[in-house]
């Protein structure tokens, strides 16, 4: 529609166009490429998890559910943090399930952030972070991971924080570079966030896939760091239902308080009958126990695949991905080479630059290996035959 009078919009993220994301997305649907782009995974969920929700549907619960979530998922949450990693929560004023962890993330953010604030946060990062920050009238501030290792610099940490500094923003196990924190990190971050007012927001969303034995060190193993942490999940990704759009976060009752505000608003509830099937679901802990063996058997296929590629696989110690060095056969950048992959052999992935608000260009490329064996096997296939430029 041509309006006569043209309204005028003042942009509030001016530089916020179509994301590469998009980009890659339609390149690899004309080409008809194998995806192994996106986190999303292509295989089903469990039957049961359906037949849950048609059951929940048929009895009716189809209506708004409880502002901050079904009481019996919440308690069910708060008994598997409790379990898993030692933290204890109050059902009622601690728990809040969110339509996603996209959603609790806005919300905690939009909750807890103040025009004027700084955030801290890693790059390569995952992309809603510093968009939502700067909604609140705040500023962003990135630090760059190290390359290859994706760790954090504490000390840069250090020298970053300003009287300013409200918020400091954690994902692990992390999505791109599929790094995780260890020990150490959790006891740096809590000796620089001691005797100061910063909330720390953890992206927890790969919490059930950490690789190769090691436990998922996440802020609800450290007492100190519990106290002043908001913790994001994604049913999304634990039971292959990126779709449904259910998450949750808790966090110390002071700081939910103000989360649940901007939630009422944005959202009130999550979906009723998705929630009704995950209360039933998790009765059963393997669910969630099994995750990490399910996705490390999918990495490693994925790893003796891509063998006698060209690329050169960086370890992944958790998460949906893997990235694959290309800087010693090209030195095309990143998103060159993942659209010459597409057009030329068929193959979609991600180039990390995408995930740097400069746009660095380390020659990474991000594989996702949440697909059924089938792709797996095809997108190796078509990685193995690239020809060094
Ligand atoms: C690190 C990270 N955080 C959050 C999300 C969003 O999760 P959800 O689909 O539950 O909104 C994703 C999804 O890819 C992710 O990779």
């Amino acid at each position: 529609m041509t309006l006569r009078t043209p309204v005028t919009s003042r942009s509030k993220l001016p530089d916020v166009g179509t994301t590469i994301f998009t980009v890659i997305g339609q390149l690899s649907a004309q080409h008809n490429a194998i995806n192994l782009s996106q986190g999303a995974p292509n295989f089903p969920c469990d039957p049961q998890l359906v037949a849950a929700v048609t059951r929940a549907m048929e009895a009716d619960h189809n209506q708004y559910a409880p502002m901050t979530g079904l009481r019996p998922l919440k308690v069910k949450i708060a008994q598997k943090i409790a379990e898993l990693y030692g933290a204890d929560y109050d059902v009622d004023n601690e728990v809040l399930v969110t339509a996603s962890a996209s959603q609790g993330l806005y919300s905690a953010i939009g909750g807890l952030v103040h025009p004027g604030d700084e955030v801290i946060y890693f790059e390569p990062s995952f992309d809603s972070y510093a968009p939502i920050v700067r909604l609140q009238g705040a500023t962003p501030v990135a630090i760059k991971l190290t390359v290859p290792d994706f760790a954090v610099n504490w000390d840069e940490v250090r020298a970053a924080i300003t009287p300013r500094t409200r918020m400091i923003i954690i994902n692990t196990p992390h999505n791109p570079s599929g790094q995780v924190f260890s020990a150490s990190d959790l006891a740096q971050l809590a000796q620089i966030t001691r005797h100061t007012d910063i909330v720390i927001l953890s992206d927890e969303v790969y919490e059930h896939v950490v690789f190769d034995g090691q436990p998922h060190h996440g802020m609800a193993t450290h007492p100190q760091l519990a106290e002043r942490s908001v913790i994001v999940s994604s049913f999304g990704k634990t039971y292959h239902v990126t779709g449904w759009r259910v998450g949750y976060c808790v966090a110390p009752a002071a700081l939910m308080d103000e989360i649940v505000k901007v939630h009422q608003f944005l959202m009130f509830s999550a979906d009723t009958p998705m929630q009704y099937a995950f209360a039933e679901h998790m009765n059963d802990a393997q669910t969630w126990l099994s995750l990490a063996a399910f996705y490390q058997r999918k990495r490693d296929v994925m790893q003796t695949l891509l063998a006698d590629s060209p690329f050169r696989l960086l370890p992944s110690a958790g998460s949906f991905f893997l990235l694959a060095d290309y800087s010693h056969f090209s030195d095309e950048c990143d998103s060159e080479l993942v659209k010459r992959l597409i057009t030329d052999y068929g193959v979609a992935t991600i180039p990390l630059s995408a995930f740097y608000t400069d746009g660095t260009d380390n020659k990474l490329i991000r594989l996702s290996f949440a697909k059924d064996e089938a792709t797996l096997r095809a997108g190796a296939q078509a990685l193995c035959r690239v020809k060094p430029r």
